[in-house]
């Protein structure tokens, strides 16, 4: 195997040990809701919001033990939003993860609390994070709310309903993509560095990192959607184009939109300068991301 996939196995271990943790047991009252949030959280994502906070925080010298509160915290809001995201309302998809979605399970009253339960119980993970002499706990979890709230994720996942059916032009494709997914990238990674006592100078070359990374994921889901099977995908492929989801391929096309997730990918890597060595994780999680073929 080779390094970088072992990387890969030891940080997701080390994500589903603290995510365990950090989650009520399923033998907690009122036990439905705490399996159908833990249903949903080990249904085996690729973590990757979370090993890029530890990235980030190795990055900026930081270890591992600070950064654990903030890496559980971004993917709780993650699994949270994909869980709302399938809903019938939204994106109505019956497979996420590679298994039933949550509404196909415990029914759609029940998956709409189990995406509150994570979102909240990933502001109680967060508060937990040790603050330090740059960044005191109230900036982080100011942080964390800004990239939830209907500014930005919210705000991206409204642009991307209201987009269906609609001819947009790239810039309004660019500001849905910004938001409902290169927010989360980014901050996933600044709470990393915060938690690491980064400097400014560090904090803006990985916020310039998560913008690009974070728009290059987006328009790889996009050309997967279009290219791989749902066995693969372990999510309905082809949806998109069913629900006239404005989206890279839709607009410029297959291959233009390969050119510009590599373009983006460039662009991410680049910011990442100023870091040397210590950014080599970073680097090979970006290479990886455009390599993926899920
Ligand atoms: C899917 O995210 C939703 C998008 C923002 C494109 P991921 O592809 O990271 O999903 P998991 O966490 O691996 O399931
Ligand atoms: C999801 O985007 C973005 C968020 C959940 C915030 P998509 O709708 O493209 O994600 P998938 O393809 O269902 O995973
Ligand atoms: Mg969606
Ligand atoms: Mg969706
Ligand atoms: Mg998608």
């Amino acid at each position: 195997m080779s390094d970088f996939k072992d990387y890969l196995k030891a940080h997701v271990a080390l994500v589903d040990e603290a995510l365990d943790q950090f989650l009520p047991a399923e033998s907690e009252s009122p036990q439905t809701i705490h399996q159908a949030m833990r249903y949903s959280i080990f249904a085996g994502g690729k973590r990757l919001r979370p090993i890029l906070t530890l990235a980030a925080a190795k990055a900026c010298g930081g270890g591992s033990d600070q950064a654990l509160a903030p890496a559980c915290a971004v993917e709780m809001m993650h699994t949270y939003s994909l869980i709302h995201d399938d809903l019938p309302g939204m994106d109505n998809d019956d497979l996420r993860r590679g298994r039933p979605t949550s509404h196909k399970v415990y029914g759609e009253g029940m998956a709409v609390l189990a995406g509150d339960a994570l979102l909240t119980e990933a502001f109680i993970t967060l508060a937990s994070t040790q603050a330090n002499e740059r960044y005191p706990l109230k900036e982080i979890l100011l942080e964390f709310a800004t990239c939830g709230g209907s500014k930005k994720l919210i705000g991206g996942q409204v642009l991307d309903l209201e987009g269906e059916n609609q001819d947009l032009a790239l810039d309004q494709l660019i500001q849905i993509h910004e938001n409902k997914t290169a927010a989360l990238l980014t901050t996933s990674l600044r709470l990393g560095a915060m938690s690491a006592n980064a400097t400014e100078e560090q904090l803006a070359a990985l916020t310039d990192f998560g913008y690009h990374l974070g728009l290059a994921f987006q328009v790889i889901d996009d050309i997967l959607d279009v290219t791989q099977s749902t066995e693969k995908l372990g999510k309905t492929a082809g949806k998109d184009e069913a629900a006239q989801k404005a989206t890279y391929p839709a607009i410029l096309g297959l291959e233009e939109s390969k050119k510009e997730a590599k373009r983006l990918t460039k662009k991410a890597l680049n910011a990442l300068k100023i870091f040397g060595a210590q950014a080599k994780d970073l680097e090979a999680i970006a290479h990886y991301l455009l390599d993926r073929d899920y």
